[in-house]
This record gives structure tokens, sequence and C-alpha cells, in this order.
């Protein structure tokens, strides 16, 4: 090291900090800082130091994707069911189904209070579940992005609890009903906890939850985030069948700010499916 010359010194106590001109092997002529007889090239310093600063930026927000998987799963939403670049178009549909995609694309990147239910309807098989997982994707993702960048400035427990939840009309009455006699969180409760998601997307409306309190329950849900939140509902029924299944009040609510979704096209699942005999020659 090849100091050039003294700019600054100064003494505390036992320490003495000095401002040097010296030649770095990177840098060249340029200000350095010597500690206690210690010398480093102040560029050098800083670069080191912006080097650390982005690798923790980068382990923290690795962490914080994790969080967020996890709180996907725990609410339904999961990269194995589905996203919109895993949809495969299928003739004679597929422009149809472009158009859609883009639309409800649109949808899933600013979803706010405002925003309009949602209801996609379609026979079995035709990727209703799938959409509604990739527009809840969508949403997970885009409040991703109003996360600080330090892992430990936020509460990762509290930031994802009421971004999105997606769950079968059966499950919000399997769930509720465990809730019965539950001190600590009441079925009540419960509901309160599902109608305070963002974005709550309630999946197979009307397969296996047709006793009367089911229907009620999920009527209810539907009533008490009218102009609070939007509502996604996936259905085999028609939109008479869905209206009937609400009851008036709360089709009624639904109905006043919706958007509607068919998917009129053959099941994915039957285009792809691989039926063969056991016993049949090879
Ligand atoms: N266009 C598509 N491209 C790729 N995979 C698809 C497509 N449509 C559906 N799938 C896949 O087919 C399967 C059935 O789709 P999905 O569960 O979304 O149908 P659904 O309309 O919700 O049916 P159901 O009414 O029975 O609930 C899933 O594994 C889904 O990922
Ligand atoms: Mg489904
Ligand atoms: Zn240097």
């Amino acid at each position: 090291m090849k100091v050039i010359e003294e700019l600054s010194r100064i003494e505390l106590g036992t320490m003495i900090i000095r401002e040097l001109m010296a030649e770095c092997d990177i840098h060249h002529k340029t200000k350095h800082r010597e500690i206690n007889g210690h010398i480093d090239c102040c560029q050098c310093s800083e670069d080191k130091s912006q080097l650390a600063n982005t690798r923790r930026l980068e382990t923290d927000k690795a962490r914080m994707r994790v969080a967020l998987v996890n709180k996907m799963k725990s609410k339904g939403v999961s990269a194995n069911m589905g996203c919109f670049s895993a949809w495969q178009y299928n003739e004679p549909k597929a422009a149809e189904q472009h158009a859609k995609i883009i639309q409800l694309q649109k949808y899933s990147k600013s979803v706010n209070s405002c925003s309009p239910n949602l209801v996609i309807f379609g026979r079995t098989g035709a990727g209703k579940t799938m959409l509604a997982n990739a527009v809840a994707i969508n949403h997970y993702l885009e409040e991703e992005k109003s996360l600080p960048d330090e892992f430990n400035s936020y509460n990762q427990q509290d930031f994802y609890d009421h971004t999105c939840e997606m769950i079968t009309s059966f499950d919000i009455a399997v769930q509720a009903k465990l809730h019965w006699g539950n001190y600590q969180m009441s079925e009540h409760d419960y509901i309160k906890e599902l109608v305070a998601n963002k974005l709550l997307i309630i999946d197979d409306l009307g397969a296996g939850d047709g006793y009367i309190k089911d229907r009620e329950r999920i009527a209810q849900i539907v009533t008490l985030r009218h102009k609070r939140a939007p509502t996604m509902i996936t259905t085999n029924m028609d939109i008479n069948g869905l209206r009937e299944y609400l009851g008036d009040r709360a089709w009624d609510r639904l109905q006043q700010n919706l958007l509607v979704m068919s998917c009129d096209w053959e099941s994915y699942r039957a285009k792809t499916a691989d039926i063969r005999i056991v016993g049949a020659a090879e």
C-alpha cells in the first residue's frame, strides 16, 4: 500500500483515525481510511458493504417468499393447483379462452374492496378451480409487492393473514361445524375470519353442500361481504341455480357488482382422460 499523503488525523484516546490519499489496486489513487494502523480503501469498503446489503436483501426476499408460500398453502391456494401460465388453450375455444383469461388476469392484479364479485360457471373439469387458484396466486403476488424489503420490518404472520382464502363450500360447512361448542373460536368467529379476507373464493358451490343450514351460512357470508370485499364463486350450477341456492337477499347483493364468466368448453379431464381396462390384452 503506497501512501501518497495524509489528509486528516483524529486522535481519540488510544485510537488514531487518519484519512489518507493512497494507491488502491482497484481504484488507483483514492481516499483511504486508517484506523489504528489498519488501512482500507474507502471505495472498496463501500462496495463491500453494498454487496453484503444486497445479499442480505436477497436472503430476506427468499425468506419472505417462503412465508408467502406457506401462508398461501394454509389458505387453500397452491402453485400445484395451477396458474395462468400453465393453462393449455383448447381448440375450438382457444380465442375465447384467451380473451377470458386476459380479463381474469387484469382482475387478479387489482383486487380491492371495490372490485366486483366474480362467478365462474362451467361444467365439471372445465378448469374453474384452476383459474380461481390462478387469480388467488396473482393477488398474493401483488400484495407481496407492497411488503417492505427487510424481513424483520414486518410481522409476517399478520401480513398475509387476510389476503385471500380459497375453500370449497363443502369445507366451509365442515369447518363451521367443527367450531360448534368451541368457546375459543365459535362458528360465528370462524365466519368472521372468512369474511375478513380481502378476497374470498368459495369453490365448488352446490357440490355436497345442499343442507338448508349450509346454504344459509354461505348466503350469510356473501351478505356480510357486500360492499366490503369481493367474493369469488366457482360452480357447476347455472345462474338460476345459483340464485336459488343463495336466496333473494344474498343474490341481490352479489349481483349488485358482479362479473360473470362461463367456461363453456369441454372438460379438460375428459379430454386428457386415459381409461384402460384391467385385464385387457396389452
Ligand atoms: N386448460 C387447462 N390447461 C391445463 N390444465 C387444465 C386446464 N383445464 C383444467 N385443467 C386441469 O384439469 C383438472 C380439472 O380442472 P379443475 O379442477 O380446475 O376443473 P373444475 O372446473 O374446477 O372442475 P369441477 O367442477 O369438477 O370442480 C385440474 O387438474 C386442472 O389443473
Ligand atoms: Mg372445481
Ligand atoms: Zn479500492
